[in-house]
């Protein structure tokens, strides 16, 4: 009838207006003027290192471009990287809305456990890490007609072995373009690793940006953030504020201080908007970050260096800079890899200075001396691939026939020793024979997209049958780490509903046992009391059988995080590195002899983050290789006295 069509005319007119308005956004750009010169230089050349400020429309105008300039003829695909997960999956979104498109049709993303492309994909956003592993199924990538490796200056691990891979098969395919676009960083040395490529700047709008230090340091940065904040609300004129913490944790306990604080002041004080971002964020959530702030309110970003020059956020005026950022370390002698918050490089907190004057003059205020700017930290941030453990990276290389990684080319080589200590790693899990040559089961494991230990964790459960269970805990360990929270103010709280979920033997089996009753609890609409005595029934069945077996096949994998018990705190097997069980975890209090632990993470010391039990003849079982029975040989049978009550509370 009449009125439905009149609605339907109105919707198809006000996406039209939304569409031209999009259209205008796209036009004002700083990309935009440029965008003839741009195509005809890609016309031009087969490599172009393109260098433009943060939210000039590098990474959403420039597919775009090439679209509207028939790349993607006869299915051709656009592919364009990304380092970080989340600015994969935003960036896609809003080319979609640009295009008027739905998200997974003509524009996708694909990322580790969530592919959202289809058939009719032609552009393609991902993480490098996800292009890397498309070289196991098409090594030359021929259904792109152009690659873009985007965030060139991260200089992430996966991001260094595509720059090597890439220019290898840029040779022979001489109708494949190649952009490799970065913020104004480093790009001299992308054009000389690239045999001279030219350089395309795109000239950016910045407004100036007063920096502010403080005096002294400051003794605890996530108050002084707090602080800051508040004292921006109150004193300074509208503007939106972007503050940049180091993780998940550390931005929810800031995002509930400020919360809390603004709930005393209530109504003397404007709305302030306090919204979170970091990379396992849901989505809906992170979406809000992008939203206008209404008048007479602020907003206030709490971000990971997502925020750095990964996604950029309109009507930001003040930033805070603690100076920090969580990096993984690599001790490639004693192969144990953490990570750490460290104090962040010049060049970043350049660069966060700089989301402070995108639509106006800014200020940023650094929450550290101008003296420790200067001295205490670095020019720019190591590459990762010189700090990390580089198992996967072989392993990948290695099912792409690339055997001699010494001469790989690379723009900045791992350390030798590094290398050597991935090819042992894999020979140790089986993955490799003694000549370095892939096995099957090393074949198998690369086929499987996490690291290697997680890999043969999963693959060694087929014999033990316990697939389901372990598969359940690779999720977990992959999804997220802290799925139990610990609010500064709800510690007992949240440490009591912990307590719900232990179970004997290890924190992998916590997660176990926390998957198997939330989808207990989702399910509760239908019939509570069957479903329970059913799950109880296959407990009772199974419990001791699959208890035992998950634990072997963690061990399969991770014999190389094998922690035993020694005066004070734990030792390493290998290294004999003191390491300690992390408050959190289910073994905290029960200290058991030996331990295999899932991560380190350094905070007040080096902790071990997922613990699990296990018996020290299993390492010989999983590992012969590896290990020699006079290294896990008991020198006592009692259990040594407990020492970690003080490690809880320097943890806070
Ligand atoms: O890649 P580059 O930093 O040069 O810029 P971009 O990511 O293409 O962003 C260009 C503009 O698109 C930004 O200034 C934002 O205004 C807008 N944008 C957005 O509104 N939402 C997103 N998820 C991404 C970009
Ligand atoms: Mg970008």
């Amino acid at each position: 009838d009449c009125s439905t069509l009149d609605q339907e005319a109105l919707a198809l007119s006000q996406a039209a207006l939304k569409k031209e308005s999009m259209q205008e956004v796209r036009r004002s750009l700083p990309i935009f003027p440029y965008r003839e010169d741009l195509l005809a230089a890609i016309n031009q050349h087969q490599i172009l290192v393109i260098e433009g400020e943060t939210g000039s429309g590098k990474t959403t105008q420039i597919p775009q471009y090439l679209l509207e300039d028939g790349y993607t003829k006869g299915g051709m695909k656009i592919g364009c990287t990304q380092p970080r997960r989340v600015a994969a999956m935003s960036v896609a979104a809003r080319v979609a809305q640009e295009m008027g498109v739905k998200l997974g049709n003509e524009v996708g993303y694909s990322i580790r456990f969530e592919d959202c492309t289809s058939e009719r994909t032609v552009l393609r956003y991902m993480t490098d890490g996800m292009l890397l592993r498309e070289f196991l199924t098409e090594p030359d990538l021929a259904s792109y007609s152009v690659i873009i490796i985007d965030e060139a200056h991260e200089r992430t691990l996966h991001t260094d072995i595509l720059f090597g891979l890439i220019k290898d098969i840029a040779r022979f395919r001489s109708d494949l373009k190649v952009l490799v676009a970065s913020a104004t960083l480093d790009t001299e040395r992308f054009s000389c690793f690239f045999d001279d490529a030219p350089v395309f700047r795109i000239p950016g709008r910045r407004f100036p940006v007063d920096i502010f230090y403080t005096k002294a340091p400051e003794a605890d940065y996530l108050e002084a953030c707090v602080v800051s904040v508040l004292q921006i609300h109150v004193t300074q004129p509208t503007g939106d504020v972007l503050v940049f913490l180091t993780g998940q944790e550390e931005i929810e306990t800031c995002c509930e201080l400020l919360q809390e604080r603004c709930r005393r002041l209530g109504s003397k004080i404007a709305e302030l908007m306090v919204l979170p971002i970091y990379a396992n964020l849901p989505s809906d959530m992170q979406a809000k970050i992008f939203n206008p702030t209404p008048l007479g309110a602020r907003k206030v970003v709490v971000a990971t260096n997502i925020a750095e020059t990964s996604l950029t956020i309109d009507g930001i005026i003040y930033v805070i800079d603690p100076g920090f950022c969580k990096q993984k370390s690599y001790n490639a002698r004693t192969g144990m890899e953490s990570l750490i918050v460290t104090p962040c490089s010049r060049a970043s907190a350049n660069q966060r200075a700089g989301r402070a004057g995108r639509v106006a003059a800014g200020k940023c205020f650094r929450l550290y001396t101008a003296w420790a700017f200067k001295h205490e930290m670095e020019e720019s941030t190591v590459p990762e691939i010189q700090r990390t453990n580089l198992g996967n990276v072989v392993l990948l290389l290695k099912s792409l026939g690339i055997n001699d990684l010494i001469h790989f080319d690379f723009m900045d080589p791992p350390p030798h020793e590094t290398l050597v200590l991935a090819l042992e790693q894999l020979y140790a899990l089986g993955a490799l024979n003694h000549l370095g040559e892939l096995t099957k089961l090393g074949r198998r494991m690369a086929e499987l997209p996490v690291d290697p230990m997680l890999s043969k964790m999963i693959l060694a459960s087929e014999q033990y049958k316990c697939s389901e269970e372990v598969l359940t805990i690779a999720a977990m360990l992959s999804v997220n780490n802290s799925i139990f929270y610990r609010p500064k103010d709800k510690v007992v709280h949240a440490d009591n509903a912990r307590m719900n979920f232990v179970v004997p033997g290890g924190d992998h089996l916590v997660l176990l046992n926390v998957y198997t009753q939330v989808a207990v609890v989702g399910a509760t609409v239908t019939n509570v009391f069957n479903l329970i005595a059913l799950i109880m029934h296959y407990f009772q069945l199974h419990v001791n059988r699959y208890l035992l077996s998950t634990r072997n096949a963690v061990t399969a994998g991770y014999f190389y995080h094998t922690a035993r018990l020694s005066k004070g705190g734990y030792k390493t097997v290998k290294h004999q590195q003191t390491v300690y069980v992390h408050p959190n975890s289910c073994l905290f209090e029960e200290q058991p002899r030996w331990l295999i632990y899932h991560e380190l993470v350094f905070t007040t010391k080096e902790f071990m983050r997922q613990v699990i039990e296990i018996d020290s003849g299993w390492l010989l079982e999983v590992a012969p290789h590896y290990y020699k029975s006079k290294e896990l040989e008991d020198s006592s049978s009692k259990k040594m006295p407990r020492k970690q009550g003080k490690a809880k509370e320097e943890l806070g």
